[in-house]
């Protein structure tokens, strides 16, 4: 069970000279809905300027004041694990481009690996990664990790955002070590021979304290020391408060793209939602744990997806997850073969 555990370990000893075994939450959340809707970078806004997934819990909504929106409250089920945890999480969508100029949404599967499977239907899988004593997030707390704008891969750390290439059809084969170690690229892997390309995107973990959100949705984190899953390492002056680890994991299934007649010309074939690369994979985060139970499950050493009494954790069934879905609010056709991308006239710059 604790194998991936140990290689963040031994990729913290190679850092800092220091073993930790730790615990973590890791879980997976279905689909709640694809979406151009954005609370967090473009709130109010109906038709945002790229098209999103979103996990989580279902008072989701074009529009949600910090505090003031209590997701926690306002949602009666979650398509995340845990019952209690009534966050938001959302990312791009990955598509591929035909060369005929259609474009297809790359459909997102449960990610397997040595900690065992995890069932989704779409979505992706969040982590919770501890380190030392952390302190959970405030309610109303949110932000932002990646830059949807950018195309220069060299501005990406890798060990924050970074692609593999899954060569194995089974996503219980893993693949490489520690997220965004090894091979892993900031680019999406244009290659055939990738059966899936799995994306993480690592958040920040350290807080100025104070604030629960700042205009670019980023100052008010910071990364510590350390790189990749770890837990963050330590945290800088004006950022001290150590907080759980988050990270994502997303399952994108290209096999039935592999096709190399379909592919386009020249260009790549597989680009996210913004008509951008992997240096503008991005994610975004909304708090919604209810009460304290996040940081009790941070407390107790809470593990993976399992039941967790100790901190009033409560695991679902897939079947109950994946039951938590909404309508979109910005009606689209998001599946099939698509003429164009969901942007186009609509698009405003974000
Ligand atoms: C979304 O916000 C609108 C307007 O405030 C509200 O009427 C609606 O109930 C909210 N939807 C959910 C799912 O909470
Ligand atoms: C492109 O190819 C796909 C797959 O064969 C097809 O479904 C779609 O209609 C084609 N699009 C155009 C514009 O020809």
């Amino acid at each position: 069970m604790h194998q991936w555990a140990s290689l963040a370990a031994a990729a913290a000893l190679l850092a800092n000279g220091a073993v930790a075994q730790f615990n973590m939450l890791r879980f997976a959340c279905s689909q709640l809905v694809v979406d151009r809707v954005d609370p967090l970078v473009n709130p109010g806004m109906r038709y945002t300027p790229h098209l999103h997934q979103i996990v989580g819990g279902n008072s989701f909504n074009l529009t949600m004041t910090p505090v003031e929106y209590d997701l926690a409250k306002r949602s009666t089920c979650t398509s995340c694990s845990f019952k209690q945890d009534k966050s938001n999480y959302w990312t791009a969508v990955m598509f591929f481009k035909h060369k005929n100029g259609s474009y297809h949404r790359v459909p997102q599967v449960g990610n397997g690996g040595p900690q065992g499977q995890l069932i989704n239907n779409g979505g992706l899988d969040v982590y919770y990664i501890p380190s030392g004593r952390v302190t959970a997030f405030a309610p109303g707390f949110r932000m932002l990790a990646g830059e949807a704008a950018n195309t220069d891969d060299s501005k990406v750390p890798r060990g924050n955002i970074c692609h593999r290439c899954w060569t194995s059809t089974n996503e219980n084969q893993f693949v490489g070590g520690a997220p965004c170690t090894g091979s892993d690229t900031v680019g999406i892997p244009q290659d055939p021979s990738c059966k899936m390309i799995r994306q993480t995107i690592i958040f920040p973990a350290c807080w100025d304290g104070q604030n629960l959100d700042t205009p670019d949705h980023k100052s008010h984190v910071a990364y510590g020391k350390g790189s990749g899953a770890t837990g963050g390492g330590s945290c800088p002056s004006t950022h001290p408060v150590k907080l759980p680890q988050v990270m994502y994991e997303i399952m994108w299934d290209v096999s039935a793209f592999a096709d190399r007649s379909m592919w386009p010309e020249s260009g790549p074939a597989f680009i996210y939602s913004m008509n951008l690369g992997g240096s503008a994979a991005h994610g975004d985060y909304l708090f919604g744990w209810e009460g304290d139970t996040l940081q009790r499950a941070m407390d107790n050493g809470c593990n993976l997806n399992a039941d967790c009494p100790s901190a009033g954790l409560t695991a679902q069934k897939p079947e109950e997850y994946n039951a938590c879905t909404i309508q979109q609010q910005a009606p689209e056709p998001v599946d099939g073969w698509l003429a164009s991308m969901p942007m186009g006239e609509m698009a405003v710059r974000a």
